[in-house]
């Protein structure tokens, strides 16, 4: 069908609908319910309706979106705010489902209040994973994804990711990037499914998984194809930079995977910070109006990238001119931090002097409200709490260790691979091999990611203690240190720390670090077979020490399960990985793509195999987030009941537990007590007045007391004592419940606890 024909089609439909909706409401005026807030009646007449009831506010309030932490619920409700986001998936301490689900719920009963009651959305960076969730599955990064080639595997890691995004009452992921990474510079390789169009369009699938057969469900979240378009193409890979490519270039390498997300029915696109040949895409109309919403069809809704509009003229702050360019470009909703009242001001004004047309708006607000209708929020506006025990559960991490098995390549073996099971002696090394946060990358608990324990998962070294057979020695060691010739093989988990966006960009040799390359000398000096294992989110130049290892493996960015990698090196699967990138042989070479004629190290689709030797092992339990001998902070509490996190006034202890009264409780998801049990419990704790006890209690809140602090006042809700009571009983890894009882009356702050 003619683009021509099928915009005629659309307008005949629109005006039938606006229309039907007039004769239903002239015959149902009576009606106590407005016709929007009827489920029975088609989107579209919904829509409609709703539309003709809304003032210039309500419309201009749409297609804002303020970030969580600059706005309160009562903004929200005065300026009729449509959207809210998190910005880097960061949240509340513990960030847990809980937390996350009553901050939603917060926005949505201030959305709920306005005359109209339009229920809010909000949006996350959920893009390897529920990745802002602390206990959530966290699947390999795409670069990883690409790697496996299973577009069926991906769509369903879209669906896993969906329910746990859901759990925490969020409607709405800024995922998947779409971007066909051309220069290992960028910061954002990783986020990247590869450097053509072929894989970023074949996993359009995970928008399929995340969406689900119907977005009018509660496991169901808005899916957004990011950066349009060719912010993977910039000169020099330089982030948020320009792309100088011809528009036959930029048609047949980067646009095709939002054509494969459009015809998948996409919710929402955002756009990207770079420029096309120095126009800025935040201000592109050919691009956006023309070509994506004309050309592709796409009849979803827009969004700036974070404070986008500011990107329109490149300084910092926006003008009337910024606003009315991006606004007329054909952008819907706008994400604007902390300065979104002035935005509405702002166009407010050009609308009233007619430098935005009224017809604008009214489509933006359609695009946005269309989801909100479809997504089901008039009917189901508030968390659906019943599904946060699948967030991290048994299946959805099964999924996530098939994701690493498949996303490994095998790029050099000279017969070390697979690992021999049988008892010996191995040695591990490097910083990546026990470091969760490591193994997982940017935009996981946070923007740039962490370094160590940052969420419940196995690291790569624990899957190899997981797997060798009864009997086998494994030393680890991060530099090296006591490795001798009494080991049969030395394993080195090396690679990249976390980074996100331009903060990942790199002008250097995209060699291994130091640290990296002087525990490939170590080890190679004792004479054994090193097998090296990168955590990378990119190639990185391994040219000078490849001669040196005996196997070479590219892990990418495998997430939680790093059994998947210890799968892979024991055999226990065939590797089936293939490069989703080139992999140059040095930094000279860059921009090195399939096709370019450049002599690869390892070519685009390069993988090795072999067959395998042994069984799966048995799912790993995930580590216990907590060691109960270290100090556990009563701030990142998993669950708790009656009590508030305040800001503690004394230097150093962050926030503490406050506002408990008996009946309260906290609880720790997984406390590791070790083989033989803690004899002793130290509360950090104040108290300002009344009594009570803090009872320690096992899995449950009535399950075996292993000790009882009793807390009398110390002077002062600040003045902090540390409280030291006998333990009984605390072996192994349970949940752990600080049951607060007494006669009445708040009674204790806690900021940490620790045993010994
Ligand atoms: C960031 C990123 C974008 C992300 C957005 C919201 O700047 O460019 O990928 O979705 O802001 O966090």
């Amino acid at each position: 069908m003619s683009a021509m024909r099928r915009l005629t089609t659309a307008a005949v439909v629109a005006a039938l609908c606006a229309t039907v909706s007039t004769l239903v409401v002239q015959g149902d005026a009576r009606a106590a319910d407005p016709l929007y807030k009827d489920p029975s009646q088609p989107v579209e007449v919904r829509m409609n309706d709703l539309l003709g009831r809304m003032s210039l506010t309500e419309k201009l309030g749409q297609m804002t979106q303020a970030e969580r932490k600059f706005i309160s619920t009562a903004g929200m409700r005065d300026l009729r705010i449509g959207s809210v986001m998190a910005g880097g998936g960061e949240g509340p301490a513990p960030q847990s489902p809980q937390v996350w689900a009553d901050l939603y719920d917060s926005f949505q009963r201030a959305a709920l209040e306005t005359p109209l009651g339009i229920p809010m959305m909000f949006g996350i960076d959920a893009v390897h994973g529920a990745s802002h969730v602390r206990g959530a599955t966290i699947f390999p990064h795409n670069v990883g994804l690409g790697a496996t080639r299973d577009p069926g595997l991906v769509e369903r890691i879209g669906r896993v990711t969906a329910t746990e995004v859901a759990a925490t009452g969020i409607d709405w992921t800024y995922s998947p990037c779409v971007c066909v990474a051309r220069d290992d510079h960028w910061g954002r390789v990783y986020e990247s499914f590869g450097e053509t169009p072929e894989n970023p369009s074949a996993m359009t699938s995970l928008i399929t998984g995340l969406q689900g057969p119907s977005l009018n469900s509660s496991t169901s979240i808005l899916a957004t194809a990011k950066h349009y378009v060719g912010d993977g193409g910039t000169t020099g890979g330089d982030d948020q930079g320009n792309t100088a490519v011809s528009e036959a270039e930029l048609r047949a390498v980067h646009l095709p995977p939002f054509r494969a997300a459009v015809q998948r029915n996409v919710a929402s696109v955002m756009v990207s910070y770079s420029s096309w040949n120095g126009a800025k895409m935040h201000g592109h109309r050919y691009l956006l109006m023309d070509v994506l919403k004309g050309e592709l069809g796409f009849q979803g809704f827009v969004t700036t990238d974070w404070d986008g509009i500011e990107k329109v003229d490149g300084q910092f702050g926006f003008t009337p001119e910024d606003v009315r360019t991006a606004v007329n470009a054909g952008i819907d909703s706008f994400m604007i931090t902390e300065q979104y009242a002035n935005f509405i001001g702002l166009l407010r004004a050009e609308v009233d002097a007619g430098r935005v047309p009224m017809s604008r708006i009214d489509d933006a607000n359609r695009r946005i409200l269309r989801k909100k209708f479809e997504l089901g929020l008039f009917e189901r506006p508030f968390a659906d709490r019943g599904t946060s025990s699948t967030v991290g559960s048994r299946e959805h991490r099964a999924i996530a260790r098939e994701a690493v098995q498949k996303s490994q390549v095998v790029l050099k073996n000279s017969g070390a691979l697979p690992l021999p099971q049988a008892p010996g002696k191995l040695f591990v090394a490097g910083k990546s091999a026990d470091n969760i946060g490591l193994q997982s990358g940017g935009w996981t608990m946070t923007w740039q990611g962490g370094d160590g324990p940052i969420t419940p998962g196995t690291t790569v070294l624990q899957g190899i203690r997981n797997t060798v057979a009864p009997g086998t020695t494994v030393t680890y060691n991060r530099n090296g240190d006591g490795i001798d010739a009494s080991y049969r093989a030395a394993i080195a988990v090396i690679g990249e720390k976390p980074y996100a966006e331009y903060e990942g960009d790199r002008e250097d040799d995209l060699r291994l670090d130091a640290e990296d390359r002087a525990v490939l000398a170590r080890l190679k000096a004792a004479g054994l077979p090193v097998v090296t294992v990168i955590l990378s989110g990119r190639p990185l130049d391994i040219t000078a020490e490849l001669p040196d290892l005996s196997a070479l493996i590219a892990g990418w960015l495998p997430g939680t399960e790093g059994q998947g990698v210890a799968d892979v090196l024991f055999g226990a699967v065939r590797p089936t990985g293939t490069l989703p990138v080139s992999w140059a042989r040095n930094v000279g070479q860059q921009p090195i793509n399939a096709g370019d004629g450049k002599s690869a190290l390892f070519p685009y689709g390069f993988g090795l195999t072999y067959a395998p030797v042994i069984p799966l092992p048995d799912p790993p339990q995930p580590d216990s987030r907590w060691n109960a001998r270290d100090t556990i902070r009563a701030e990142y509490f998993t669950g708790q009941q009656g009590t508030q996190l305040e800001q503690c006034t004394d230097a150093g202890c962050g926030k503490a537990v406050g506002y408990v009264s008996p009946g309260d409780h906290i609880d720790f998801d997984s406390v590791d007590f070790g083989g033989t049990s803690p004899n002793a419990v130290t509360l950090r704790i104040a108290s300002g007045a009344s009594s009570g006890n803090v009872e320690f209690r096992l899995d449950s809140p009535t399950g075996p007391v292993v000790a009882t602090a009793p807390v009398s006042p110390t002077g002062g809700w600040e003045s902090w004592v540390d409280l030291t009571v006998p333990v009984a009983g605390a072996t192994g890894k349970h949940r752990l419940y600080l049951m607060f009882t007494g006669p009445g009356g708040d009674f204790v702050n806690v900021n940490w606890v620790r045993f010994a």
